[in-house]
């Protein structure tokens, strides 16, 4: 996955194809609505953060969005990994007072951002087999069956877990059913790890599609949630077209808030993305944006409408803020939309 998604010139995020948006492969939030963003800065509106780090800027939209709706001026940092995105981000972005950085910080202060982050980050992939967990490993084969792409194609390997920490997450984590397939974000885990362990005093506000544990790894889903977006398409190969598609998997929030909570912060809020942007109030910003013409104002509603419905990006999509300090008594408020006794 790392390989696929960020080997340099070559990986999905690092080469130069268009990803994000209605001609790319799919669509975030702040690529459909340019209020996402703006939402999100109302929401921290009252808090008033003066220094904001975004992770992962993809093309640089929400930063724009946040920028231009916050009420207050923080100093925007972007923290990307991929050279081609952070290019692009740094186009958009030019009449903006941006800094980009070329490592985390090693003190944070303020809000960090991570809009679809998680999902991109490397994870793990494990299996129950005869009485024992494996790890999924990728290795080329020589197949002369198929002349099409040539001898050489990506096939899955499955061996017992020599690592003893991903053992010992996958005996917890993982149930004890014949085939069973799920994944395991150690990574992601460390990012927020290192990002509460490097917080000061601030919030680190997460946004993406996931489930708390409990409902991530039910007997049901066997087969995980590892999934590929080409061309606006959902498949479940990874081994197919590397470097052109997304690999992204769902992201375990209980994972996320107790690598958080082990690392001396405190859960603020988890809770669906509708109910994060109705309390940032949306719907205001909604009515009061004066739209140029009916048909914007249209296209405009059924994007907050995908945003928002249960069905689509709503319920779907979680926000998880978990944070450290003086910024605790700033976000309180928050504790009316938290859900956190779901993690
Ligand atoms: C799915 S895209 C989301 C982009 C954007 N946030 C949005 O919502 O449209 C994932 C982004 O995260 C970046 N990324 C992944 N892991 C990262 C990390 N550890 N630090 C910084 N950027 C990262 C990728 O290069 C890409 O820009």
């Amino acid at each position: 996955m790392r390989e696929v998604l960020y080997a340099p010139n070559l990986g999905y995020y690092s080469a130069g194809a268009t990803k994000f948006g209605a001609a790319g492969d799919f669509v975030t939030a702040p690529e459909l609505s340019e209020l996402f963003g703006v939402a999100v800065a109302d929401s921290f509106a009252a808090w008033q953060p003066s220094s904001v780090l975004e992770l992962g800027a993809g093309s640089g939209r929400l930063a724009q969005q946040f920028i231009e709706g916050a009420t207050w001026r923080p100093a925007y940092s972007i923290l990307e990994l991929s050279a081609d995105l952070r290019e692009r981000q740094q186009q958009r972005l030019s009449s903006h007072s941006v800094t980009w950085l070329d490592a985390m910080p090693g003190r944070l202060v303020g809000l960090t951002l991570a809009n679809e982050v998680l999902d991109a980050t490397p994870c793990e992939l494990v299996r129950y087999h005869a009485g024992q967990y494996e790890r999924g490993y990728v290795t080329v084969v020589n197949d002369t069956s198929d002349h099409r792409i040539g001898s050489w194609r990506f096939v899955m390997t499955w061996h017992p877990i020599a690592d003893a920490q991903l053992r010992a997450v996958a005996q917890e984590r993982i149930p004890a059913i014949d085939g069973y397939v799920s994944e395991i974000n150690l990574e992601a885990e460390a990012l927020i790890a290192t990002l509460c362990d490097r917080l000061d005093d601030g919030a680190i506000c997460m946004v993406d599609y996931g489930f708390p544990r409990r409902e991530y790894y039910v007997p049901d889903r066997r087969g995980g949630t590892l999934a590929c977006h080409y061309r606006q398409q959902v498949h479940f190969d990874p081994l197919l077209l590397p470097g052109l598609q997304d690999v992204t998997a769902h992201v375990d929030f209980t994972a996320m808030a107790e690598a958080a909570v082990d690392a001396g912060a405190e859960v603020i809020c988890y809770c669906a993305q509708a109910q994060f942007l109705l309390a940032a109030g949306l719907l205001d910003r909604m009515q009061r944006t004066p739209w140029p013409d009916e048909r914007s104002r249209v296209t405009a509603t059924s994007a907050i409408q995908k945003l928002l419905a249960p069905t689509e990006m709503g319920e779907f999509f979680k926000v998880l803020i978990v944070g450290k300090g003086e910024a605790l008594t700033a976000l309180a408020p928050l504790a009316a939309i938290d859900q956190s006794y779901r993690l």
